[in-house]
């Protein structure tokens, strides 16, 4: 893999030549970017003679857009150290270095931070914040760990030890590839059902959670078939083909064509279950002070309909979104749709469900297998949902 290793000013600065020594030891190619802070602590020479490469770290000095050749080349970014510094640039989008730059550029790609800081630094709540709003975008954490610190203080704030980033770099290595022979597909957001030429028939979905799906999907390597209701949010990695629908029946009709060619499918669409059963090619007009009544019909279930279509060897996965009696009703979406897993979240938890950035969930499988996650980014529950879905057989 080729490693592009970011290292900020921050004391633990001094680790970076071993953790790049340790990464060309194990068969990675790497290159270094460095900020001005960086070099008050470690020094070029090293960083180029154990790297094997010329260091980047000037935005200005080649007269070239080296941060986007550089994007082009890595297959991961790791920063090693990242300091406060770092960390509330990015969340913050600024770009006024260097590294900074690389690191807006480098999007649908893996990013590892290894924070390090003093242990106050590290507890303020804009750091948290930050490191909250970086995990959501899925840039991974390694440590920082707890232990005695550069200014004489002990608490959490240390930078994870070279060995221990080496070793989550490989084992993210071999996880990233997993998948590349699959394709997956992945349903998300709501649905549109028109009454009429400006009215229709909706619900609260943003697509957030599809979207993760997706997302780590693709970073695992699969190629996937993205079917959307309408949503402002939009997905760019070079593995997912977007299609955007309003209706349920075009939702059916688009997952339906992709599912035959798939190894799998995601189903977090929440999908009206009925439509009016007409559509006004017109705006409805106020009738008196008389009531409205619409006349709904019952949508296909996309679920089901995959349920039945299902071959042996692609995997099924589905949602169930309740209020009351969680457990036996995805028990029986689980098993009256053919599905191999049910993803159970309830809208009885703070913070789970429709357009948060948060989700809760219960992963039950056909085989028994049952996952519970706490109140985590989408982006982590996407994951857990993938590692114990679609990366379950390829795990040693
Ligand atoms: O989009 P977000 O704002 O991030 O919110 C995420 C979410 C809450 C929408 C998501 O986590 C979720 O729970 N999605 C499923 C919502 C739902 O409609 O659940 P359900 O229990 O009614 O449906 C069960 C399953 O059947 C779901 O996989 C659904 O996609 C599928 N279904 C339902 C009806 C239908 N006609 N066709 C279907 O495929």
């Amino acid at each position: 893999m080729k490693v592009i290793v970011g290292i900020t000013g921050g004391i633990a600065a001094y680790k970076a030549p071993e953790l790049v020594r340790q990464l060309v030891k194990a068969g990675h190619e790497v290159r270094c970017a460095a900020t001005e802070h960086a070099l008050e602590f470690v020094t070029r020479v090293t960083l180029e003679t154990v790297s094997g490469n010329a260091l980047y770290s000037d935005l200005f000095a080649s007269g070239r857009t080296e941060h986007v050749s550089l994007k082009d080349w890595g297959d991961l970014l790791v920063v090693a150290p990242a300091t406060a510094n770092i960390i509330g640039k990015v969340a913050n989008g600024i770009a006024d270095d260097a590294l900074s730059t690389l690191l807006l550029a480098f999007s649908g790609k893996p990013v590892v931070m290894a924070p390090a800081m003093n242990c106050e630094m590290w507890a303020h709540p804009a750091v948290q914040h930050n490191i909250e709003t970086l995990k959501g975008w899925g840039i991974r954490m390694v440590g920082p760990e707890s232990g005695e610190l550069a200014c004489g203080v002990s608490g959490v704030g240390r930078m994870a030890e070279p060995e221990q980033i080496a070793a989550y770099i490989a084992s993210l290595s071999t996880h990233d590839s997993q998948l590349s022979t699959q394709k997956w597909l992945v349903t998300a957001g709501p649905t549109y059902e028109r009454i009429d030429s400006v009215r229709f028939i909706g619900n609260y979905s943003s697509g957030k959670m599809g979207f993760a799906l997706a997302q780590v999907l693709a970073d695992a390597g699969a190629d996937v078939e993205l079917v959307t209701g309408p949503t402002a949010l939009t997905i760019e990695h070079p593995r997912v083909r977007v299609t955007r629908v309003e209706s349920a029946r075009e939702m059916y009709a688009a997952a339906t064509a992709a599912f035959p060619t798939c190894n799998g499918a995601i189903l977090s669409a929440a999908v009206a279950d009925y439509r009016p059963s007409e559509c006004a090619d017109h705006k409805l007009k106020k009738n008196g002070n008389e009531g409205m009544h619409l006349d709904l019909v019952q949508n296909p279930d996309i679920l089901a309909t995959l349920g039945s279509m299902k071959r042996e060897g692609q995997t099924l996965v589905g949602f169930a979104l309740e209020t009351d009696n969680e457990e036996a009703n995805a028990q029986r979406k689980l098993d009256k749709k053919n599905l191999d897993y049910i993803v159970l979240n309830s809208l009885r938890d703070k913070g789970a469900g429709f357009g948060v950035d948060t989700n809760k969930v219960t992963i039950i499988g056909r085989d028994g297998s049952r996952k519970e996650s706490p109140l985590m980014s989408k982006k982590e529950v996407a994951q857990l949902i993938v590692e114990a879905t679609a990366l379950k057989d390829t795990q040693q």
